[in-house]
């Protein structure tokens, strides 16, 4: 498959004075007012500070959570610790509008969380072309968020000339190298929820040399190949997985970690030695050892979803298994998610070719090798 060519900020010609509608996603999880993770907003920076030098007037616009109850004050906070950056509690209001026209060239403002608009979400057509009154421009670099057609990812596209950040190329040149990939490919799939990743599997069962299995997703396979599998956490696809077994790519733990739900001991384990009361939380060290050869030879690897149940500190084996990849010669990819915050945690992030922000566009974008919001930009007709 051709790699994408997206007209990106590089593109426009003159910035200056220019009204720039920044979308970014600013989805960050946060505790107690605190921000946990920054991963998101640290890869947008260079975006940001591209538009101030060239001295646009830069409106970001971002949601946080699932609906309005989340506040993009922390966010504010965090950004105003490195650049001055203005804050809009209410982006429908008279104030917005004062904020926005006053701003400085090289100004930038952040409006509150979009989701406080349901119509955001409805991709309301006379909401995008409220917020695209806002700019001459429309900047996307929200990679986290392309894989919804909202108002201020799709819907603004018709208003304003659309082009992509320096964070959204990225993401799509390393993740298309999963779509056109060197052999041996090895691809890795933890996690839970086979509903999202099976169309993942299915792909990379044809264009991968190796498919190895974590995390839930592996207890389903042991427990449909007939191997007890106790009171481990299954996500009940309701599929038969042996058939996906049979070319033979897939490779599943040989050993794990038990957790004893009783006594609450935990114990490494071959696969066959499961008891009924026990629960798989990990893959064990003699599963990494069997993947360091097939590491060693690979040329590209692609790695989605955490082994072990890492929210309960159960995460030896990712960290082994990072660390493996780390040290290999191979193409690296994170696809996002738990994994990529794992990576960001150990400060393992620049020994690998590439670390995706992304958590469902990174899902949906491996497996169709397109993007609502990344194709709304490519389409964009009020472009000259
Ligand atoms: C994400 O975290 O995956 C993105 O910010 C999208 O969020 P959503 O699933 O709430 O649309």
């Amino acid at each position: 498959m051709k790699q994408a060519i997206l007209p990106t900020i590089k593109d426009i010609k003159d910035l200056k004075g220019k009204r720039v509608i920044l979308r970014l996603d600013f989805n960050v999880p946060i505790k107690n007012g605190k921000i946990i993770e920054t991963m998101r907003i640290d890869r947008v920076i260079p975006t940001i500070e591209y538009l101030r030098k060239k001295k646009a007037r830069i409106v970001i616009l971002s949601h946080i959570g699932k609906d309005a109850s989340s506040s993009l004050k922390p966010v504010v906070r965090y950004l105003n610790k490195t650049m001055n950056v203005g804050f809009v509690p209410d982006f429908r209001t008279d104030a917005a509008r004062k904020v926005a026209d006053s701003l400085p060239e090289g100004g930038v403002v952040v409006f509150e969380n979009l989701r406080l608009d349901d119509r955001e979400t409805e991709n309301d057509p006379e909401f995008s072309k409220y917020l695209a009154s806002f700019g001459d421009i429309y900047v996307n670099d929200a990679f986290a968020v392309a894989h919804r057609a909202h108002a201020s990812v799709v819907g603004i596209t018709k208003y304003l000339p659309s082009y992509a950040g320096f964070l959204i190329a990225d993401e799509i040149k390393h993740l298309s190298l999963a779509l056109d990939p060197q052999h041996p490919f090895l691809f890795i799939l933890g996690g839970a929820k086979f509903d999202t990743k099976m169309p993942l599997l299915k792909k990379f069962m044809k264009s991968a040399d190796h498919v190895f299995i974590g995390g839930i997703l592996a207890n389903d396979f042991l427990r449909d190949i007939g191997l007890e599998v106790g009171v481990s956490v299954v996500d009940s696809y309701g599929f038969n997985l042996t058939s996906l077994l049979k070319n033979g790519k897939i490779i599943l733990p040989s050993d794990v970690v038990v957790k004893n739900e009783q006594s609450k001991k935990t114990a490494m384990k071959h696969i066959d030695e499961v008891d009924v009361r026990e629960s798989i939380v990990d893959v064990g060290s003699e599963t990494i050892n069997h993947l360091a050869p097939i590491i060693k030879k690979a040329k590209l690897i692609v790695w989605n979803g955490p082994l072990g149940y890492y929210e309960g500190g159960f995460d030896k084996g990712t960290t082994l298994l990072l660390n493996a990849i780390a040290e290999s010669k191979a193409k690296s990819i994170i696809g996002g998610g738990d994994t990529a915050v794992m990576v960001d945690k150990l400060g393992l992030a620049d020994k690998f070719t590439f670390v995706s922000t992304g958590g469902g566009a990174t899902l949906d974008f491996l497996a169709d090798g397109k993007l609502p919001g990344v194709e709304a930009i490519m389409k964009c007709k009020k472009r000259k």
